[in-house]
């Protein structure tokens, strides 16, 4: 990579920062610190039964606790850095919320209008997601980054509460959601980027089923408990057609769905649930739906789901009829039925409020402030809003976050006419440390991040790149850390094997092309015997940073397995492994 060019860069963007901060600091009485601390709301809980309901807080790590009669925040108070999901006990005293940022679980207790910490504990790395079972005493929580699932006890005796992890489950991809199904015997564990499902049995602590669907960007999972099935809601990318101005917008290239899947399905397991169950689409001619990410069960076979990318509530008959489309506010991504029947209660993230929908009524009744925002936002806080905004597709079918999920990639092929033409479809790259790995595209053909964000508005999406939009995408990109690894050093024997790894990856010469120690990349693009439909072969190598996560590799997913790369395909081999070396230079590449 071109370091001197990568630093200018940073220096233009830490300058633009800089100036936001002066110009800033007239509405801030401590010059150089923000007005206000963005706030962004991302997942919630009902405390006594919808009367009122507690949102966790990724920017500011706050639980608020939202009286929905009074419309008014009535008890808020930090207990974290960057919440990710919160449960609350059915009694409505106690909360457990995950903080992805320092890898705990946060008990609070929520008595007398107050919020308390009693309690915390280390649970598996990057905590994305938190149920409580088994009368409250239980808990599961998912470790994305980890990709783990770990088993608690919540053990309360009088005011003493303590929380114990009993076991942890290794998955065999990174999760995000969870659901526990009403016989407090099972959960569903879903995928964090891609399309696959777990079947749990949370007595024995097992995976009894994994089942890949055709899907990705799984973020609504909800159990329809009068129809006896799950509800999910989730994208599906049709990977061979060719981005086209038609395939956009006949909604066949992108689609925004909830499928539906009985319970005889779920334990079938000799069933497809890809092929075999029901697929209702969000979206309309003309009207695309971009990124659901919640949905929940209203009566008779109908029900309600989120669209974050175009801030609506979609409400759906039993037919499948989309009837109602109600506007929200920005990034609509929590649903929670309300006390009162009918009432709906949708959580925006970036607009910070909640809407109180009474269905059928066509809009919200109230929107409550969960406080106030900056009065402006810096460009990278802008350019976040822009990734995960759908209209800035053609007719709202897809935000860069519909593949570049939270940042990172689904890991699915695409055809994007990012290689200049149609019909050698490439996997979507993760965008994490993005930054530094300069040129970008498969090709190596985008010298600069601004042409390639262009070029992704315009041929990805079909949408209109404004110079603004550009520019702060640009900005948000730039802000993007690298992946962790995928399996960190776990003590000193694996620290070794790992020593051992990057004597072979030197040995072999790797470095040559996925330079070390900061992105593992190099600037060109070479010809390692990989061919694409079209006869071309030279690719930018891809960073290694974090290759440990990824499902399938080469541009066309054509390795399976990391073990496949050399394996299948001897990549770029001096002289072969032999077992020993394999195995190290496999440990090695996975703590990358
Ligand atoms: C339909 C899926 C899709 C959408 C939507 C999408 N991308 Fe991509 N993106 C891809 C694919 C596929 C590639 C690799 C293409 C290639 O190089 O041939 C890619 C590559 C990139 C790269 C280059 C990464 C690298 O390391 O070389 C950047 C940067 C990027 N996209 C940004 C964006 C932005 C910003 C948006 C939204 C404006 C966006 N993308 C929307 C699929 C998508
Ligand atoms: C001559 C340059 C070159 C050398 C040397 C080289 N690579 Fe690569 N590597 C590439 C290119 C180019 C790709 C992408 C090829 C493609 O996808 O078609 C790649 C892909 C990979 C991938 C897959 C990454 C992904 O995300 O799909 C891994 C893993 C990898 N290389 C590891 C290694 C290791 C380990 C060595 C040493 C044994 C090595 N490479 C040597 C150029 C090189």
């Amino acid at each position: 990579m071109n370091v001197q060019h990568e630093i200018a860069r940073s220096v233009a963007y830490a300058l633009l920062a800089g100036f936001w901060i002066l110009g800033g600091a007239k509405f801030s009485a401590v010059a150089g610190q923000r007005p206000l601390a963005l706030r962004e709301p991302i997942a919630a809980a009902s405390v006594n039964g919808g009367a009122k309901v507690l949102i966790a807080d990724r920017a500011g790590g706050r639980l608020s606790l939202v009286d929905i009669g009074q419309r008014a925040v009535v008890a808020e108070r930090v207990v974290g850095k960057r919440l990710s999901d919160v449960a609350v006990t059915a009694d409505g005293s106690l909360a457990l919320a995950t903080d992805e940022a320092s890898h705990t679980l946060v008990a609070v207790r929520i008595a007398g209008g107050r919020l308390d910490v009693v309690s915390q504990t280390k649970v598996s790395d990057y905590p994305v997601g938190i149920r409580l079972y088994a009368g409250d005493k239980r808990a599961i929580v998912a470790g994305m980054w980890s990709r783990r699932l770990d088993f608690l006890a919540v053990d309360r005796r009088g005011e003493d509460i303590k929380l114990r992890k009993v076991e942890s489950l290794a998955l065999p991809f990174a999760p995000r959601r969870l659901l526990v199904l009403p016989d407090e015997r099972h959960a569903i564990v879903s995928d964090a980027f891609a399309g696959q499902l777990l079947v749990v049995d949370l007595e024995a602590r097992k995976i009894v089923r994994r089942a890949t669907l055709d899907a990705h960007n799984i973020y609504g999972l909800a159990w329809d408990a009068e129809q006896d099935r799950l509800l999910i809601a989730h994208q599906i990318l049709n990977s061979t057609l060719p981005i086209t101005f038609d395939n956009v917008q006949w909604g066949v290239l992108m689609k925004n769905v909830v499928r539906v899947i009985s319970r005889a399905q779920l334990f079938d397991t000799h069933l497809d649930l890809s092929n075999a169950t029901r697929v209702i689409s969000l979206g309309q001619d003309g009207q695309g739906s971009a990124d659901p990410t919640a949905v929940l069960p209203l009566d008779d076979g109908s029900f309600a789901a989120t669209i974050g990318g175009v801030d609506q509530l979609a409400v759906v008959e039993s037919t499948g009829l989309v009837v109602q489309r109600i506007p929200v506010g920005r990034r609509p991504i929590a649903l929670l039925r309300g006390r009162l029947p009918h009432t709906l209660l949708i959580v925006n993230q970036f607009s910070a409020t909640i809407d109180v929908i009474e269905v059928p009524h066509d809009s919200p009744v109230a929107t409550i402030s969960l406080g106030a925002l900056p009065a402006s936002l810096t460009p990278a806080e802008r350019g976040k809003r822009t990734f995960y905004d759908g209209r800035l597709s053609f007719e709202g079918w897809m935000s860069c976050h519909s593949c570049h999920t939270e940042g990172h990639t689904h890991g699915l092929l695409a055809d994007t006419l990012g290689d200049g033409d149609f019909g050698a479809p490439k996997r979507t790259l993760t965008l994490l440390g993005t930054h530094d790995t300069d040129p970008w595209a498969w090709n190596a053909q985008m010298k600069e991040l601004h042409d390639q964000v262009r070029k992704s508005i315009e041929t990805s999406m079909h949408g209109q790149a404004s110079a603004d939009d550009v520019f702060d995408l640009g900005a948000y990109l730039h802000s993007l850390a690298p992946p962790p690894p995928a399996e960190p050093p776990r003590n000193a024997a694996d620290q070794a094997e790992i020593e051992q790894g990057r004597r072979v990856f030197a040995a072999q010469g790797c470095g040559a092309c996925h330079i070390p120690s900061l992105t593992f990349t190099s600037s060109d693009a070479y010809d390692v015997g990989l061919e694409d439909q079209h006869g071309r072969r030279l690719f930018n190598p891809p960073s290694l940073r974090g290759v440990g996560h990824g499902q399938a590799f080469f541009h066309d997913n054509r390795a399976g397995s990391l073990e496949d790369v050399f394996d299948l395909y001897g990549h770029q081999l001096r002289e072969p492994l032999t077992d020993d070396e394999q195995r190290s230079l496999l440990r090695y590449l996975r703590s990358l």
